[in-house]
């Protein structure tokens, strides 16, 4: 059998690692667990299982069309967003077109692009660790890529772009150039002039915007995520789907998710004071990070003159898995979802004892 040689050549993906008895804080995941509601439909639906799911996703359509004051017709749902990262590129790629993203990103643009032939054109982050639009705009118009992936908050950094950033960005852009705004992390984004994405994708047909039930919703394991855009964009985006994308239980339990403000309320509120308390830690123990509208910190272990897989083994061997984020080109930089308040006792001990390590090398 011949394989195609770009599938040969895919580098397979790092998943944050799980180590049985340590707190994982590596993934970017819910500390409050599910949305207790979402898991009580959950449970309530098992005795469906014999029957096909409604492969429209009927009910968490509606409801995402009220969520965000739009038309069913706005949305396509997807096996996690990753799902529809993939569609994105299924539809738009020939072999050896070309595709524009950062570098220090989500890796699976890269997979994405690769698995239909793309070439994938990586721009370095800004200083700031923010996507470079300038140049990523430049490279568009010079390769005429027809895809663009735009992170934001990106992951791993944490950085991001406002609404009129985004919006002037976006018109830079020609109209044949298909782009995808992952806002995985959008419903942490608690600074008023983050993203109105409704409105961008008003304004522009070729905007693809990304979610996801995964992170706020904390149900990652159901694998729901959704895209929406203008209705031709979806309708054609909506030709790569197969027929029960999603599982039946996973469509009931996101669909009472959105409705289980108390637990987005609660989330909201750990995740602030979680980042709150842990940027205090890292500022008194000299570690820079990044401002971050997302529920994790990139931080600069290589400040204090140690490698990110240094202090992950370092933390992992006393019981916290983080992110080593060498996969993601920053060696030096680790990546912690912020955890509850007892999570965060424990980071706050085992960085300590970290510093303290160091002794004379710091
Ligand atoms: C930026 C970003 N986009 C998309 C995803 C994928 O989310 P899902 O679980 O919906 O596939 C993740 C998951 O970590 C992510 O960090």
């Amino acid at each position: 059998m011949k394989i195609r040689h770009t599938i040969m050549a895919l580098p397979g993906y790092h998943p944050g690692k799980k180590i049985p008895g340590a707190l994982k804080l590596s993934s970017n995941e819910n500390p409050l667990g599910p949305s207790p509601k979402a898991l009580e439909a959950y449970c309530q639906v098992a005795h469906e299982l014999h029957r096909y799911p409604d492969g429209a996703g009927t009910d968490l359509v509606r409801a995402l069309a009220r969520v965000h004051s739009l038309d069913p017709t706005n949305f396509i749902l997807g096996n996690g967003s990753d799902e529809i990262l993939n569609f994105a590129a299924g539809l738009v790629l020939e072999p050896g077109f070309r595709v524009v993203t950062a570098k220090e990103t989500f890796s699976q643009y890269r997979f994405a692009s690769l698995i239909f032939g793309g070439v994938i054109d990586e721009i370095v982050l800004t200083p700031e660790g923010k996507y470079d639009l300038v140049q990523i705009g430049q490279r568009v118009r010079e390769t005429k890529a027809p895809l663009v992936f735009f992170c934001n908050p990106n992951n791993p950094t944490g950085t991001w772009y406002t609404h009129d950033e985004v919006l002037q960005f976006l018109g830079t852009l020609p109209e044949s150039t298909l782009v995808v705004l992952d806002e995985a992390y959008g419903e942490y984004a608690e600074d008023p002039k983050f993203p109105r994405s409704r409105e961008l994708i008003e304004k522009f047909s070729n905007l693809l915007v990304t979610r996801t039930f995964s992170k706020i919703y904390g149900i990652a394991a159901l694998r729901v995520g959704y895209g929406f855009g203008n209705p031709s964009l979806i309708e054609n985006v909506k030709r790569l789907k197969s027929p029960f994308n999603i599982n039946s239980p996973a469509l009931t339990a996101a669909t009472v998710a959105l409705d289980d403000e108390d637990f987005v309320r609660r989330s909201l509120e750990t995740n602030r004071a979680g980042k709150s308390r842990l940027m205090g830690l890292f500022d008194q123990l000299k570690f820079p990070y990044f401002q971050t509208q997302g529920n994790f910190l990139c931080v600069h272990t290589g400040a204090l003159g140690i490698a990110g897989s240094t202090a992950y083994t370092f933390l992992a061997e006393r019981g916290l898995t983080i992110r080593d984020l060498a996969s993601f080109g920053l060696p030096e930089h680790i990546r912690i979802t912020i955890g509850t308040n007892e999570d965060n006792d424990l980071v706050e001990k085992l960085f300590r004892e970290l510093v303290a390590s160091l002794g004379t090398r710091v």
